[in-house]
């Protein structure tokens, strides 16, 4: 049985020279922000100008470093697969502030990612709606107020029957299960969070139970939940059923 540090450290691959993906896969990006602070500039010259004012507007720059390093990684990930420079990529958001591409040629592409303490995870799919959580496991001061206001009475009433013990884990798997779900579906928080359910056993597979407004969605969706480093847990959301995933681990081209 591997612990939590060697399955984080043993999950990321490195990322071979001609990346390619099949309709059937999931990639997930991880990047460690403190190990790329001394490429920060070469990050920032690869972001559009509205990209730029917008990591501008950070007060803290902390905020802001997070902010370049994300947005320049996400462009030399989607330009790997797209075999374009970083820079010259198109990005914009949906209606809901969800990333994706403008070039209608490279619609295909589909990608979310996720930031929490010095993680950032990145899912990358060939046609298929995806999205991502990471969440540091740092348990909320307004624990109850937030069950209640985001889980659904399923969810609710699954997290009360848990032993005690097991009710923070269970808070933060159901969190980064809904969280990947509703950014998979591209509204974020404006989807009603009590319109689906997912298991909340943070020890059971991941699932989704029951989405009352598409209700064949659960026999098509896969969620998956992973451990991407020690103190922190992540979820994804993907509409591929047995979805093959890799993990990479980002390094800068050299
Ligand atoms: C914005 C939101 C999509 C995710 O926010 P978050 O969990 O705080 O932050 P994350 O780091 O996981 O994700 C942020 C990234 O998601 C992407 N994103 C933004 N809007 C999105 C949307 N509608 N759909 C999918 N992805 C979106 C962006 O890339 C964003 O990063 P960026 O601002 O650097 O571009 C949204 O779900 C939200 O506001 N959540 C607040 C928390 C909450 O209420 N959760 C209840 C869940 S039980």
């Amino acid at each position: 049985m591997m612990d939590a540090q060697q399955y984080a450290t043993a999950m990321w691959q490195t990322p071979p020279r001609n990346l390619t993906i099949a309709t059937d896969a999931v990639h997930v990006w991880r990047v460690d922000i403190p190990a790329l602070l001394g490429r920060v500039p070469r990050l920032e010259a690869t972001l559009s100008a509205t990209e730029r004012a917008r990591a501008a507007r950070f007060r803290f720059l902390e905020h802001r470093t997070r902010f370049i390093v994300t947005h320049g990684v996400l462009r030399d990930i989607l330009g790997r697969y797209l075999d374009i420079p970083a820079a010259q990529l198109e990005l914009t958001t949906n209606a809901y502030g969800k990333p994706i591409l403008v070039a209608p040629e490279h619609a295909w592409l589909q990608f979310n990612l996720s930031h929490s303490g010095d993680l950032i995870l990145f899912a990358i799919t060939r046609d298929r709606p995806v999205g991502i959580d990471v969440e540091q496991l740092i348990p909320p001061d307004n624990f109850t107020r937030l069950v209640e206001q985001f889980f659904s009475p399923n969810e609710y009433a699954a997290l009360l029957a848990l032993p005690e013990e097991k009710r923070a884990a269970a808070f933060f798997a159901g969190w980064t299960r809904k969280e990947a779900y509703v950014k998979a579906l591209g509204m974020g928080v404006s989807l009603p969070l009590d319109q689906f359910d997912v298991i909340m056993d943070p020890d059971a597979p991941a699932r989704l139970l029951a989405d009352r407004r598409h209700p064949q969605y659960p026999e098509t969706w896969t969620l998956l939940s992973f451990i991407p480093a020690p103190g922190y847990t992540a979820a994804l959301a993907v509409e591929i059923l047995h979805p093959t995933m890799t993990f990479y681990h980002w390094y800068p081209r050299i």
